[in-house]
């Protein structure tokens, strides 16, 4: 069963639940219980939507929901037609089938609930909805494997000490630098710190682009601390400041406005932030040194670091091999490449995603070293270059479908289940006789996100 199946049979299931017919009187407790226990699951589904392909456990989670929805399907229909046959001297009792699977679905919901009660592991696991957490400030964390960041431990500690540092009034603080240097990522590395975590009342993250909206903006603050309703998706823009601002006063607030490309982002919604001297803080990230000079205060900026080649090594090693290690005939070369990144971040995760795909021989990586140029950093031509070398590398059945996501607009959340739609709408997924059209583009997702 596919996720759109199981979302299929729950409407078939509440149109049982609200008709009226005698037939599953008896049931119809039962078939409630069902419901709701199924729903629960489904919202599990949609959180897992961007992160299942990342995580082993979530993975597996997924796969046995969409199994149990589909025995449930079975039991249901046998029920109904157990119903329609007592009328003509057919008993058949699918009501005790239906009670093994809720004992199935209750242990499933014990480990969904045991990755919502967001063990530090598990926060990494899910972008966890707000549904589940009116009123949290955590409940728009944006996803980061503490365990895979390399470097950044001093600039990490530097913001972290001014972001809980004295001053009582409110602070902005800027992350800059080029395209792919690790802003982001250093931003949510702070982000989600134990320390921040205790000493803010209210996180919130949102992302900004280089074409903005501010009601996006807005929205995308809200949600980290009230979980958004229809209501609240009707208001005007003033609304949502006010709104916005009442529900910061008072508190000690953490802001991230990531990825600014003007400073009339910032403008628009200054005033929108209260300053109750309570040691709030506003964190930009920026490619744009002008923008974050002219919304930083005392202009102290921070600027992550081109990783060292030890460090580029490392990265590369951990993207290429995961949890193995490089095999001895490929150390020199494998270093060699690592240092031609030039030490930004991008370039080595993109290269790492060729290597990891590609068969691990010396003469592949040799070819990947020269196309590899060290002036990545120097020149904008050479790393758009990188860039290039990894599409032109893709497999042809892939290359449609990333070009596809050019279709939408930057750091915007694409959800899978739309995307796949898509994909499939344009043609772009290959029929299979083992795999439903959409289980290959999921594998299509999948083999894109590993590289
Ligand atoms: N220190 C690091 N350790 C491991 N991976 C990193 C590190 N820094 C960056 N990366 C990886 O490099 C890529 C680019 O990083 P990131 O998105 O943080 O860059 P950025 O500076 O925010 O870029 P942009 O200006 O495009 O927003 C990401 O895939 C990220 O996971
Ligand atoms: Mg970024």
């Amino acid at each position: 069963m596919t996720d759109s199946a199981v979302d299929f049979f729950l409407d078939n299931l509440m149109q049982l639940i609200n008709c009226d017919n005698e037939l599953i009187h008896f049931e119809r407790d039962q078939i409630k219980a069902l419901y709701e226990e199924l729903e629960f699951l489904r919202i599990f589904l949609r959180d897992s939507e961007e992160n299942r392909y990342e995580q082993e456990k979530v993975k597996n989670l997924v796969a046995q929901i969409r199994d149990v929805a589909c025995e449930a399907e079975v039991i249901i229909d046998s029920l109904i037609l157990n119903a329609v046959m007592q009328n003509i001297g057919h008993v058949i009792d699918p009501s005790l089938e239906l009670c093994g699977v809720m004992e199935e679905i209750n242990s499933i919901k014990t480990e969904v609930l045991g990755i919502y009660e967001r063990k530090r592991y598990d926060i990494s696991v899910l972008q966890v909805r707000n549904s589940f957490n009116a009123g949290s400030s955590r409940a728009n964390t944006p996803i980061v494997d503490e365990e895979s960041v390399i470097g950044f431990n001093d600039e990490a500690v530097k913001i972290i000490d001014r972001l809980t540092g004295e001053k009582k009034q409110l602070d902005v603080i800027s992350i800059i630098g080029m395209a792919g240097l690790g802003k982001t990522t250093l931003a949510r590395k702070v982000y989600n710190d134990p320390f921040i975590v205790y000493h803010f009342h209210i996180r919130g993250w949102t992302y900004v682009s280089q074409v903005y909206r501010k009601r996006d903006i807005l929205l995308g603050i809200i949600s980290s601390v009230i979980q958004l309703t229809d209501e609240i998706y009707k208001m005007s823009n003033e609304k949502l400041c006010e709104m916005m601002k009442k529900r910061l006063m008072g508190k000690r607030y953490l802001i991230v406005l990531d990825d600014i490309w003007d400073i009339g982002a910032w403008n628009d919604l200054r005033r929108s932030f209260p300053n109750d001297n309570n040691g709030s803080r506003i964190v930009f990230t920026s490619r744009h040194k002008d923008v974050a000079l002219l919304a930083t205060p005392n202009k102290l900026l921070h600027r992550p670091h081109f990783l060292t080649q030890d460090e580029s090594w490392n990265l590369l090693q951990k993207k290429v091999f995961r949890e193995g290690s490089c095999p001895s005939e490929l150390m020199d070369i494998g270093k060699k490449i690592a240092k031609n990144c030039g030490g930004l971040p991008l370039a080595i995760v993109v290269v790492a995603g060729l290597l990891a795909k590609k068969e691990k021989t010396q003469d592949w990586w040799d070819q990947v070293a020269q196309s590899v140029c060290s002036y990545i950093v120097s020149d904008p031509e050479q790393y758009t270059d990188t860039l290039a070398l990894s599409y032109n590398h893709l497999p042809h059945h892939l290359k449609a479908c990333f070009l596809y996501f050019g279709a939408f607009p930057e750091d915007y959340k694409i959800s899978v289940r739309k995307l796949i739609s898509l994909w499939i709408a344009q043609g772009f997924i290959r029929q299979n006789e083992e795999k439903s059209l959409e289980e290959v583009a999921e594998d299509y997702l999948m083999d894109l996100i590993d590289r």
